[in-house]
């Protein structure tokens, strides 16, 4: 568990880098990420590689014993490069071509970019392979952001034609997964199925999953070519990525097992808090949390955070100083989560280009800024801390392509996919229980419960998997638009769940949707009254029993819930977005009935992450919070007295704390 910082030495004059690196040493850090935008530098014009200003650097850094973690520079291929080839740049659905000035404006599917990619790694591996100095590589930064996971050039028009011809043994069979005899959309051949670029109307839904699957599977084989580069070079490197929180446009999950562990981005306040309350100053702790757990759910050990937001944010528009001490707080959670590093964005504020609004941990002039504080002190409180494992009791389920199919044709104002599956994670989270958010493939075995949030592609392969976790005794929790879709995106023959429908119990008749902030959406759910929100289904059951009834509306009566015995385990089924009390109940109730012991809830703003036989006390409230241990409870950091925005460590089980505010 380590603290780092990432580092821009090209933004500033090399008199300045003994100084910058004399004072990341002085504040404890480990770790020092460099390079990601800096092809131009390394390469000023075809051929010519200038790598002594990075010798330079890695030399400062191992005189003070900093280990560096380099990045490919390939987010930003440089202007000489996009001059002689402009044929590497993404193409936007409506034939825009996207042009040099911002970064990522690369295709993934250029055969001439792949080139470039290829001779500009392979020069760095050489350079680097067997080098002390260097720890590791990120490679590239950020895949997607700025919109770029999708592109529609030439070059992804052919690509993605392929890649259905690798999955379809004609184009018959291509129009008879697809259903394309609707609105007469058969294609006479794979050579004439374009990308799906601005229509009239929407998309076919079966040619936007099919298109959102090879973009992601583009970046894939992107990833995958840096790391055999790298790999094939020095194997002893690590080689992760910087993914980003709460985004769906790529499989991360399947990115990221080419990598030696999964690593990401976090702004607390920047981009996730909606404001209205602490998450202002505080950040959005749970949309964090629930990242930090779906990234360790890709990494076999750790996983990083590669950048943490270190006070003022430059996107979004609006920005909030966050409160102080939050950036401490948020490097403990990153760690209570499970990471094995936390990196702050950025050593430096810098005095030019687009990010000049962007904190550092030191101010453009030198002084330290808001941050800096935060990170020296952090990095000394987890210089003693050798805390175990995460052993979470709680699997939640997140799949991609789910989450593909529900944004295609989402059918509500007010659908978000990670927002539904959080409502059932910060109801966990409340409870104090550490939860891993894994894929639908992921070994079930040994968790005590399982959510399972909007299945909307479930195949007979993972409904079997759930019926059996059920059967030998699991509680399983499977909600609204499960088991809805075939994997080409058409309705099911069956009615939905579909394959799940036998555990279940019961089968969708209706559905309904409402705008976010329609009133009266009243169930009751064994005899209290709860408010939903979103959506509805109306079940028929089928052997299951009914727990939650409508109380009002034109479905009032119908069944919203159900709860069905399957073997020695019980299944229920949510047939609504539940709104926060009623997501407790069912929550508790799937606990219960999965034997996994919970705290009382938690006090506002609060949370517990428990890594071995340590909890970290997490108070994301703008006031503070008392916590009453027994006598043999040793406090690690902190005290029983948690500031606002501020953090203790114990050793002592969770259930034997109680708080106070
Ligand atoms: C992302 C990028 C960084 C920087 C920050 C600024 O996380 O990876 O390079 O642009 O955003 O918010």
């Amino acid at each position: 568990m380590s603290i780092g910082v990432c580092y821009f030495p090209e933004h500033w004059p090399g008199e300045r880098w003994e100084r910058d690196v004399e004072q990341m040493a002085e504040a404890g850090f480990e770790h020092v990420r460099m390079g990601e935008f800096a092809w131009d530098r390394l390469e000023p014009e075809r051929g010519r590689f200038e790598f002594g200003w990075l010798d330079e650097i890695l030399d400062l850094l191992a005189e003070h014993d900093l280990t560096a973690v380099l990045c490919t520079p390939t987010a930003t291929p440089p202007k000489w490069l996009v001059d002689e080839r402009p044929g590497i740049l993404q193409e936007t659905a409506d034939g825009t071509v996207r042009g040099f000035g911002g970064r990522r404006h690369y295709c993934f599917n250029s055969p001439a970019y792949r080139e470039e990619t290829e001779r500009v790694v392979s020069e760095l591996a050489d350079r680097y392979a067997g080098d002390p100095r260097v720890a590791g590589w990120q490679i590239d930064n950020e895949f997607g952001c700025h919109d770029t996971v999708r592109c529609y050039c030439d070059d992804c028009a052919a690509a993605f034609r392929d890649w259905l011809r690798e999955r379809h043994d004609d184009v018959d069979a291509l129009n008879e997964a697809w259903g394309t005899a609707f609105w007469s959309q058969s294609y006479p051949s794979f050579g004439s199925v374009d990308p799906p670029c601005v229509a009239t109307a929407d998309h076919h839904p079966s040619r936007l999953l099919a298109y959102y699957r090879f973009a992601s599977d583009s970046v894939l084989d992107y990833n995958r070519l840096q790391v055999a580069l790298l790999r094939d070079a020095d194997d002893d490197w690590f080689f992760t990525h910087n993914f980003m929180g709460n985004f769906g446009d790529l499989d991360a999950r399947a990115v990221a097992e080419d990598l030696d562990f999964a690593s990401w981005d976090t702004y607390p306040t920047g981009g996730f808090a909606r404001g209205g309350d602490a998450s202002l100053r505080t950040g959005a702790f749970d949309t964090v949390g629930m990242n930090h757990d779906l990234y360790r759910g890709m990494s076999d050990e750790r996983f990083w955070v590669t950048e943490l937001q270190s006070g003022e944010k430059d996107y979004p528009a609006d920005s909030p100083q966050p409160a102080e001490g939050a950036m401490r707080l948020w490097a403990h959670q990153a760690v209570a989560h499970g990471a094995g590093a936390a990196l702050y964005f950025r050593w430096r504020r810098c005095r030019s280009g687009q990010e000049q609004y962007l904190a550092g941990l030191r101010k453009h002039h030198g002084g330290p800024d808001r941050a800096y504080g935060d990170a020296r002190e952090t990095a000394a409180d987890l210089a003693d801390l050798d805390p175990g494992p995460v052993d979470a009791p709680v699997a939640l389920l997140h799949d991609y392509e789910d989450a593909w199919a529900l944004d295609i044709q989402p059918r509500s104002s007010s659908f978000d996919y990670w927002a539904h599956a959080r409502t059932y994670y910060s109801a966990l989270r409340r409870r104090g229980l550490d939860v891993d958010v894994v894929g639908t493939d992921a070994d079930l075995d040994g968790y005590g419960a399982v959510v399972a949030p909007t299945l909307c592609l479930a195949d007979a392969a993972l409904a079997d998997r759930l019926r059996r976790y059920a059967e030998r005794g699991g509680s399983l929790l499977v909600t609204m638009r499960s088991g809805v879709k075939d994997e080409y995106d058409k309705l099911r023959n069956d009615p939905a769940p579909g394959p799940l429908a036998g555990t279940v119990g019961a089968t969708l008749d209706q559905r309904e949707s409402f705008p976010r902030d329609e009133d009266g959406l009243d169930l009751t759910y064994r005899g209290e009254s709860f408010a939903y929100r979103t959506w509805a289904e109306w079940l028929d059951v089928d052997g299951a029993d009914v727990v939650g009834e409508y109380a009002a509306g034109v479905g009032e009566g119908r069944a919203a819930i159900t709860r069905n015995r399957v073997g020695d385990g019980t299944v229920l089924y949510s047939g609504v977005w539940p709104g926060a009390e009623l997501a407790d109940a069912l929550v508790a109730d799937v606990l219960d009935a999965g034997g996994v012991e919970c705290a009382d809830r938690l006090p506002r703003d609060v949370r517990c992450s428990t890594r071995g036989d340590a909890v970290w006390v997490l108070n994301f409230a703008l006031d503070p919070v008392t916590v009453r241990a027994d006598g043999d409870a040793e406090w690690l950091v902190g005290d029983e007295e948690v500031p606002p925005a501020g953090c203790s460590v114990v050793r002592a089980p969770l259930s034997e704390l109680a708080f106070e505010r």
